[in-house]
């Protein structure tokens, strides 16, 4: 007999980087909810350490851009079910200026570098730890958080928008030979969510484009839909008022 209320994560174990806050603390919620044992992964440890205590969970201080911390402290662990890289940050809350002017110029070197370790190593430095236990397993899905900006243009914000492309082009390009591993990487590609990450600035921003700002429920949402539908190297959008959906591009080819 089917048990309707059984749990959609039951006996699953996930590790959330950047689960402190915003979208990595909705996941940790929501995978609980389903029935998981969550490991939040941050550098704010105050804040990582609550959202461990609230979900019954684990903390681990781990900086996405250490690789060898990275190295070290997977192997502790077994193999996890759901390993979700979404610590991310935008360029400089200050950079983008006002809409009307153009912020690369104001770029400094250190804020450059600092973006690119977080959102582009930080998620290559994790796949890299965490593949060889998932494949060892043949089973287990990484999540990448994205962003819709990895899909369509985020004016204010265009180094962003590139490490959120290069996001994208990763999942897509891995998902093909992990799959035949038995293991799936899927990208979360949502608009605007209500988190310390979108300034008062990204909310204007949004409003220009008649983009509102969603309940950050809708992340957990979108995770649970990329985890069920299990699409190798697939992109998952949602936008305010639309449903979420699986975003496929056009060919290239014919
Ligand atoms: N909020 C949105 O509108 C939105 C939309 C699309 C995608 N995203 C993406 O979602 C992800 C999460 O963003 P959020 O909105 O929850 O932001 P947030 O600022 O609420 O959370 C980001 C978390 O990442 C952690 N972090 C930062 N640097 C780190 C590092 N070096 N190592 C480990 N952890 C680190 C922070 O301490 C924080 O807890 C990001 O990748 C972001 O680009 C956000």
């Amino acid at each position: 007999m089917s048990d309707k209320t059984t749990k959609q994560l039951a006996g699953q174990r996930a590790f959330i980087t950047g689960g402190a806050s915003g979208i990595g603390a909705e996941m940790a919620r929501r995978f609980t909810r389903e029935g998981a044992t969550v490991v939040v992964a941050d550098v704010n440890d105050t804040l990582g350490k609550e959202i461990a205590v609230e979900v019954g969970g684990e903390y681990v201080h781990l900086d996405v851009t250490d690789s060898d911390a990275w190295d070290k402290l997977i192997p502790t662990f077994e193999s996890f079910d759901i390993v979700c890289l979404n610590a991310g940050v935008a360029t400089h809350q200050n950079v983008i200026g006002n809409l009307s002017t153009y912020p690369l110029e104001r770029l400094d070197n250190d804020a450059y570098q600092r973006i690119m370790s977080i959102n582009v190593d930080g998620v290559v430095f994790g796949a890299r730890a965490v593949i060889p236990g998932m494949v060892a397993k043949k089973s287990g899905h990484i999540l990448v958080t994205a962003s819709l900006a990895g899909i369509i243009q985020i004016a204010p914000d265009p180094v962003y928008g590139l490490t959120k492309h290069g996001m994208v082009g990763f999942v897509k390009s891995l998902g093909p030979a992990l799959e035949q591993h038995g293991v799936c990487i899927s990208a979360l590609c949502p608009g605007f969510l209500d988190t310390p990450l979108v300034s008062e600035l990204a909310r204007e921003y949004a409003k220009l484009f008649s983009m509102g700002v969603m309940d950050v429920s809708v992340a957990g949402d979108l995770a649970m839909r990329a985890l069920t539908e299990r699409i190798a190297g697939s992109q998952w959008v949602v936008m305010a008022g639309q449903p979420i959906s699986q975003y496929i591009q056009a060919q290239p080819f014919v």
